[in-house]
Formats: structure tokens, sequence, C-alpha cells
């Protein structure tokens, strides 16, 4: 196995209900996806039940924000991609900025929060916050893909 084999990253990214609503803000994140060095690996439309977003949000269920995250999670179509990059999690989440909507504003003005989230729900994007999130929340998405199977066959490519 190369460098390349040992960096190589796998992340969830999803495009949330408000920004899968509006046609130029898909694309316009899409793009930011090829922009960025991104391997989109699996991309899938979908909407989830109630049921969906509540197990996979059960963490922050004492969370003030629970229910309204839970009910604008499963009200409409989402985006998910599987994206592979050297650092792709790191790298996703400085993308994205913060999550709250003003301090994105004001700290990284030109990220994606920051130039299309409009509130601290809808804050157009989520991405796994490390490689136990990332694993648990493809598997989440995309109960079929396996990880090791990919990165055997796959990743010569990428060398
Ligand atoms: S924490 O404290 O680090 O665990 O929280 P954080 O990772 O920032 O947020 C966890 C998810 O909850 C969403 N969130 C909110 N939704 C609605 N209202 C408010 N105020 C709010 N604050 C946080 C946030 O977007 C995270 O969801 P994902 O899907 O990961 O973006």
């Amino acid at each position: 196995a190369g460098r390349l084999s040992r960096v190589l990253q796998l992340t969830l990214a999803v495009i949330k209900p408000d920004a899968v609503a509006h046609p130029l803000m898909l694309e316009a994140l899409h793009q930011t996806i090829l922009d960025n060095n991104f391997v989109i690996v699996r991309c899938k439309d979908l909407v989830w039940r109630r049921q969906d977003s509540e197990r996979f949000y059960a963490e922050h269920s004492g969370r003030f924000f629970y229910q309204r995250l839970v009910e604008f999670m499963s009200s409409g179509p989402m985006r998910a991609y599987i994206l592979a990059r050297e650092d792709a999690i790191r790298h996703w989440r400085e993308l994205m900025g913060p999550t709250k909507v003003f301090r994105a504003r004001y700290t990284s003005p030109s990220s994606i929060r920051a130039r299309f989230g409009l509130t601290d729900t809808r804050n157009t994007t989520h991405g796994s916050d490390s490689v136990e999130s990332a694993q648990r929340e493809i598997s989440f998405f995309f109960p079929d893909f396996c990880v090791e199977e990919w990165m055997e066959k796959e990743e010569p490519s990428f060398r």
C-alpha cells in the first residue's frame, strides 16, 4: 500500500431538505464538492420517515432543539453522499463552517453555512465529525455499502 492508502478517508455528507428544495443551492453545493477534489463514491436522494430522523439523532434526544431538528430532517427530500478524499472528514466540515449560522457568517464568511444557511435548524448540510461517526452514518444511509471492501477494490485507482 502506498502513502495515499493511509490518508484516503471516507465521510458522509448530507444536503439537507432546505437546500435540496432550491435547485440553484443544490447545484452550487454539488459543484463545491467537485471543486474540492472529493470523489463521489455514492450519491442518493431520499426522504426520511420521522422514525429514521429520531434514530439518526438519538444522541441529541435530550436537547432543546431535538424535536425541531427531527421534524425538519424528515420534512422533505435530501441528498446523501459518501465522499472520498485525503482528510475528507475535516475538510468537509471546514467547508460547511460552524453549525450556528450567525457564527459562520462572522468567522467563516465563505463557508457553506454562511453563504446558504437560514437558521441553526435550516443549516443546509451535515458532515460526519469523526472516523467512528462516518462509519456509523455511512451504514445508516447506505446499509449495503462495505467500507473495507470498497477500500480494497477501489483504492488502487487513487495511487
Ligand atoms: S454539539 O453540541 O456539538 O453536539 O452540537 P452540534 O454538533 O453543533 O449539533 C448537533 C446537531 O444538532 C443541530 N443543531 C440544531 N438544530 C436545530 N436548532 C438548533 N438550535 C441546533 N443546534 C444544533 C446541528 O445542526 C447538528 O445537526 P447536523 O445534522 O449534524 O448538522
